[in-house]
Order: C-alpha cells, then sequence, then structure tokens
C-alpha cells in the first residue's frame, strides 16, 4: 500500500487570520461542501443582495460600495449561470467562493458585505429560501398529477374493475373511483406542503453567528425582500434548526410513499396475471435476453426511490439529534439528502404524470375479473336481508353455500340458475339473480363517496374545484 502525504493547502484567505498553517488535504477534503452546495447559489445571491441594501439603508456601508458589491454580484450570477465561474473547494462552499470571487471583481468593498452577518445566518438563509423553492415546485408538479388522475378518472367513471381487500378481489369498484382515491391522498400532501411553508417562511438573516449583531440593521427589510412573512424570533434558533428541511423530508416520505402505492398498482395491473392496463411505449422497456418482454421499470424505481426519500428524512433526524445549540458543522450535511430527495421526488412525480396519463385500460379484462370473482355476493346477502328479512349472518352463510356450489359446478354466481338457487334457499326469487347484475349493483353504491358512476362523476367536478383552482 502506497501511503500518500497528507500536504497542507495554503491558509484561507477569508478566515485563515489567526492560522499559521492552511488546513491539511484530508481537512479540505472532509470540509469542502461547495461541490454540492452550489446549487445554493441563486439564493446565496438573493441573500447578499439583500443584506447590500439593507446595510445601505442603514447606513452601514457607503451607497458607492453598496453599488459595487451589487453589480459584482449581478456578474457572478451570470458568470455561473453561463457556466464560467470555476468553483474552487479550497474555498469550501457557495458562500466563500462566491465572497472570494467578488473581491476579485470589485476588490476591497467586497470585504464590506459580510458586515453583521455570519455564514451561519447565511446559510440558515439560502437553505430555507431553496427548500421554500422546493415546496412551491411540489405543489405545483402534485397538482399536475391530480390533474391527470382526474381527467382519466372521468373518462372511467364507469369502468367497472374488482376492488381488493387483502388483494383478493372484494366488490366491484369503477377505475375512475379508484384513481380518484389517489387524488385525495395527493390533496393532504399538498396541504401539508402549504403547511411547512408557512412555518419556513421566517427569516435567519441578521441571527448573525448566534447572537445578533450590535449593527443597526434592519430584518424587516431583508426578510420583505427575500419574501419572508417576518424576521425569526430567535437568533439561536434561527441558525440551528433544521426542522423546515426535516418537516420538508416528512412530507416528501409521505407523498413518495403516496406514489409508491399507485407504482405498485401499475405494476401489478400491467402484469400478464392481471392484464388491466398496457403502459405506453415510451414509459415501458424491453428485456435483453426475452423479446416478448414488457416492463414497467418506470413504476419500479418510483416504488424504489421511496427508500431514498425516506432514507434522507432519516439521515437528517439523525444528524440533528444530538446537536447542542447552536450551529455546527454538522449541519452542513443537512443539503445533499434534500437535494437527493427533491430530485427523486420531482423526477418521480413527472414519470407517475407520464404513466396515469399515457397507459391504456383493458375494460374487458377488468370487467370479466370483477365478474369471476363473484363480486355480487354481498349484494345478494343484502337482498336477502331486506326482501326475506333473514338475519345478516344468516344470508351470509346461505350465499356462502351458493358460492361453494357454483364453484363444483364451474359458474359464477350470476350464472346459477333459479332452481339451483332454491335448492339452497327455497325463498330465493328472480329478483334475486336481477341483483347480481354488475352494473346495477355498483350504480347502488350511491352513498357520498361511494362509487356508483354518477358519484364519481360528481367527485370528479368537486376534485377539480378543491384542488386545481387557483387561489388568489
Ligand atoms: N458550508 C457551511 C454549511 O453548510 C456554511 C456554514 C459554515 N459556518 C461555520 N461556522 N463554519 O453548514
Amino acid at each position: 500500500m502506497t501511503k500518500k502525504t497528507d500536504k497542507s493547502a495554503p491558509k484561507s484567505a477569508i478566515w485563515g487570520g489567526r492560522f499559521e498553517a492552511g488546513p491539511s488535504q484530508i481537512m479540505e477534503r472532509i470540509n469542502a461542501s461547495v461541490e454540492f452546495d452550489q446549487r445554493l447559489y441563486a439564493e446565496d445571491i438573493a441573500a447578499s443582495t439583500a443584506h447590500c441594501a439593507m446595510l445601505v439603508a442603514q447606513d452601514i456601508i457607503s451607497p458607492a460600495d453598496g453599488e459595487a458589491i451589487q453589480n459584482g454580484l449581478q456578474a457572478i450570477l451570470k458568470e455561473i449561470e453561463s457556466g464560467q465561474f470555476e468553483f474552487k473547494p479550497s474555498l469550501e462552499d457557495v458562500h466563500m467562493n462566491v465572497e472570494a470571487r467578488l473581491g476579485e471583481l470589485i476588490g476591497e468593498a467586497a470585504g464590506r458585505l459580510h458586515t453583521a452577518r455570519s455564514r451561519n445566518d447565511q446559510v440558515a438563509t439560502d437553505f430555507r429560501l431553496w427548500v421554500r423553492g422546493a415546496l412551491d415546485r411540489m405543489m405545483g408538479v402534485i397538482q399536475a398529477l391530480q390533474e391527470a388522475l382526474i381527467d382519466r378518472a372521468q373518462e372511467h367513471a364507469a369502468t367497472i374493475m374488482p376492488g381488493y381487500t387483502h388483494l383478493q378481489p372484494a366488490q366491484p369498484v369503477t377505475l375512475g373511483h379508484h384513481l380518484l382515491a389517489y387524488v385525495e391522498m395527493l390533496g393532504r400532501d399538498g396541504s401539508r406542503a402549504k403547511d411547512a411553508r408557512r412555518r419556513l417562511n421566517e427569516n435567519p438573516l441578521g441571527a448573525g453567528a448566534l447572537a445578533g449583531t450590535s449593527f443597526p440593521i434592519d430584518r424587516e427589510m431583508t426578510a420583505r425582500d427575500l419574501g419572508f412573512d417576518g424576521p425569526a424570533a430567535n437568533s439561536l434558533d434561527a441558525v440551528s434548526d433544521r426542522d423546515f428541511a426535516i418537516e420538508y423530508l416528512s412530507l416528501a416520505s409521505l407523498l413518495a410513499v403516496h406514489l409508491s402505492r399507485l407504482a405498485d398498482e401499475v405494476v401489478l395491473w400491467s402484469s400478464t396475471g392481471f392484464g388491466f392496463i398496457r403502459l405506453p411505449d415510451n414509459l415501458s422497456t424491453g428485456s435483453s435476453m426475452l423479446p416478448q418482454k414488457r416492463n414497467p421499470d418506470a413504476a419500479e424505481l418510483v416504488r424504489a426511490k421511496t427508500g431514498r426519500v425516506i432514507g434522507a428524512l432519516n439521515t437528517l433526524l439523525v444528524v440533528m439529534k444530538g446537536l447542542p445549540l447552536a450551529y455546527s458543522k454538522d449541519m452542513q450535511e443537512d443539503k445533499e439528502p434534500v437535494f437527493d430527495a427533491a430530485d427523486s421526488l420531482e423526477l418521480c412525480l413527472a414519470a407517475m404524470e407520464g404513466m396515469v396519463r399515457g397507459l391504456s385500460a383493458n375494460e374487458y379484462a377488468m370487467r370479466d375479473a370483477a365478474l369471476e370473482a363473484n363480486s355480487g355476493a354481498v349484494d345478494l346477502a343484502d337482498w336477502m336481508v331486506k326482501t326475506l328479512d333473514r338475519p345478516f349472518r344468516e344470508a351470509h352463510h346461505a350465499v356462502g353455500r351458493l358460492v361453494k356450489l357454483g364453484e363444483e359446478k364451474k359458474l359464477r354466481l350470476d350464472q346459477l340458475s333459479l332452481e339451483d338457487m332454491c335448492g339452497v334457499d327455497p325463498e330465493i326469487t328472480q329478483d334475486a339473480l336481477d341483483i347480481l347484475d354488475m352494473d346495477r349493483a355498483l350504480a347502488a353504491r350511491a352513498s357520498f363517496g361511494g362509487t356508483a358512476p354518477k358519484n364519481v362523476l360528481a367527485a370528479c367536478t368537486r376534485a377539480r374545484e378543491r384542488f386545481l383552482k387557483t387561489e388568489e
């Protein structure tokens, strides 16, 4: 084994004043976050812009320096966005990369930007802004998926399929009704995002390293400029909690679990055993060996990526659990899980929307499966209760015997003759056979929230009102 020499880098131009030597290579590697936190560049520049404007307004720095800083920041933004900016790991993080470049561009005035500010309130601000943006995007993509589901639900408001419990066919439902179940779940996910955004939206800037500052800053002003509702009330809390990120990951995990269940049904339904749906070509894959295969990889990956999102939540909870107030460098580890979860989720939501919009339903296969499953059994039992005044348990037993008889004769319940039925219970009449008509049975489930096609259509209209109308 070759032993690498751990050479030292030059002293940090930004914080190196009290040091004799620069950090070792190992120190630099473990310390640097710029590889991932460069994703915060737009938020970092926005927060610096607001901070600088406030410093000028409060007479803490001169208007001339303020202008030089603002111009420099805009130039840096352009450099980054056009791919010309070189992020250097030796400068640790996005904040110091931007500040160092500002020094190169405008000279001495750059050194005044960090007045009355610490990287601790800076990073807390940048990261809040980033998570806020992720929440806003999330709400948008959730709605897009809801809209796809509602459109397809409306189209399939009367398409019969078996509804399941224990993955055993239980009662017929409509495909539309089934899809609308997910619209409800996603609606709650969206409302959790909205709640989280409200709690997150406080301005940490001005908390300083941990204790505030002796400069006459105006935190209301920076809050306004950055779209926050107001300044965070306690400086220690402002720099040291990451609950907004944890809350994001919690609601992201729940959302991912919902997507995973839908993805799982797509996998099941598109299997040959079920044959209920076919995914569009552009969202299916083939097998390298088996020419006949058509695999639902996208759905499987949506199901699997849930693991990453839940893992990210776990990571951040564990990072935070033992930290004393206020900031500790541990918190630098907050970003990658959040970025990864957000990327995964946004991709999953888009993939799911594509699958929902593109899938074609095999209505015959679904209807057959519902018929084969004798899913009208409970309707027959209910008929015996209502018409023959039988106790439900007794009716349940009689229908059970009819099902068994059908199995022996290789017939479904609705295919048994009246004589066959009367052999089990002599009081059964032709009316009972009509009850087994699946379309009638379905239309009868018209209680609020039930699966009757008429209900499903009304539910689609309500869902559009409730979830897709843009608020003022
Ligand atoms: N890169 C750091 C982070 O993301 C910025 C804050 C550094 N603060 C400090 N006191 N060293 O957490």
